[in-house]
């Protein structure tokens, strides 16, 4: 008798009986028997749907941030640069994500919302593990999310471990240190559970890199995949926030506060801050105004 771990048999290429090579490949029976709705609202479906993809691509990117770090510790920026390449693609399925629940009005979202706070209990997307491990990649650590995670020990300790790890952020300027660059000891060597602190001299590392266009092109290009990476993320965010006025107004949330009130802040989180806090100095300003110099012709 099989145990319950093997397969019931294995025809000569290795499908289970009863599969089809897709079938057996992509997991499809057991990814549909996922989607349990709560209510009978019509449109839950298309609720589960699109949390469970957005909980698929989160995991993506949080495996390709992971890659791109064993990367760029390999020293290898160009096989980095490609794998963020594909992070940046990934984030714009999950904006478009968004589309798929825009008809929703205040009158579904509670149809759905408390069928679930009836059959589960109170419920925030802060208890989305996925999500905040993707967010400590990308060097935003906020230690008081893990609170969330108390009766889930397995993930508690993945996240505490994503928390004291490096980031992406972190792995990037300990290779700028590796090769030559000005990076501080304290900004390498500082608690990488602590909210990251900006640094001046990151801050003048990337004005550095961006002196002239055509020198260190290469680490330019990194620059514009990590500007592009901040925008993605901070593209969700905003699409969450209006997706929030436009089914919740202004209801206290899973705190008691104000939603949108405690969604606003998280607005200003954006991912490797000295790479936009250098972007004043970058670039020769013109020597007078233009206009003045149009109106005195
Ligand atoms: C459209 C209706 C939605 C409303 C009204 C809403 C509301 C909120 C609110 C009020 C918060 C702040 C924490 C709290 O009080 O719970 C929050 C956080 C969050 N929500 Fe939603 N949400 C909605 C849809 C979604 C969906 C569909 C997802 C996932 C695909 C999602 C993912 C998140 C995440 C990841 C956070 C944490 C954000 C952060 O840490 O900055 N939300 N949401």
């Amino acid at each position: 008798m099989n145990s319950p771990s093997e397969p019931a048999s294995l025809d000569p290429t290795g499908t289970p009986a009863g599969q089809t090579p897709y079938s057996a490949w992509m997991r499809t029976d057991v990814l549909h028997s996922l989607q349990n709705p709560v209510s009978d609202h019509p449109g839950e479906h298309a609720w589960i749907a699109h949390v469970q993809v957005s909980e698929l691509y989160w995991m993506l990117i949080v495996k390709e941030l992971q890659t791109a770090q064993r990367q760029l510790r390999a020293n290898n920026l160009g096989l980095a640069w490609r794998t963020l390449l594909r992070v940046v693609a990934h984030q714009e399925v999950l904006a478009a994500n968004w589309r798929s629940i825009d008809w929703m009005t205040p009158n579904d979202l509670m149809a759905i919302l408390s069928r679930a706070a009836a059959t589960y209990g109170k419920d925030t997307a802060l208890q989305g593990w996925t999500y905040r491990h993707m967010v400590y990649l990308l060097g935003i650590k906020q230690a008081e999310h893990l609170e969330h995670f108390t009766v889930q020990p397995e993930r508690l300790a993945q996240l505490q471990q994503a928390l004291v790890e490096p980031s992406l952020y972190d792995d990037l300027l300990a290779y700028f240190s590796r090769i030559g660059m000005a990076v501080p000891k304290a900004v390498l060597e500082r608690d990488l559970s602590a909210p990251y602190v900006p640094s001046p001299a990151v801050e003048q590392l990337w004005r550095d890199i961006y002196a002239g266009p055509d020198i260190n092109f290469q680490l330019q290009q990194i620059g514009e995949t990590l500007a592009d990476i901040a925008e993605g993320f901070s593209d969700w965010k905003y699409r969450h926030l209006m997706a929030t006025r436009r089914t919740f107004g202004a209801r206290p949330a899973y705190f008691g506060t104000e939603g949108v009130a405690w969604l606003v802040p998280t607005l200003d989180e954006i991912p490797f801050p000295e790479l936009w806090s250098a972007r004043t100095f970058i670039g020769n300003p013109p020597s007078g105004c233009p206009h003045m110099a149009k109106h005195k012709n």
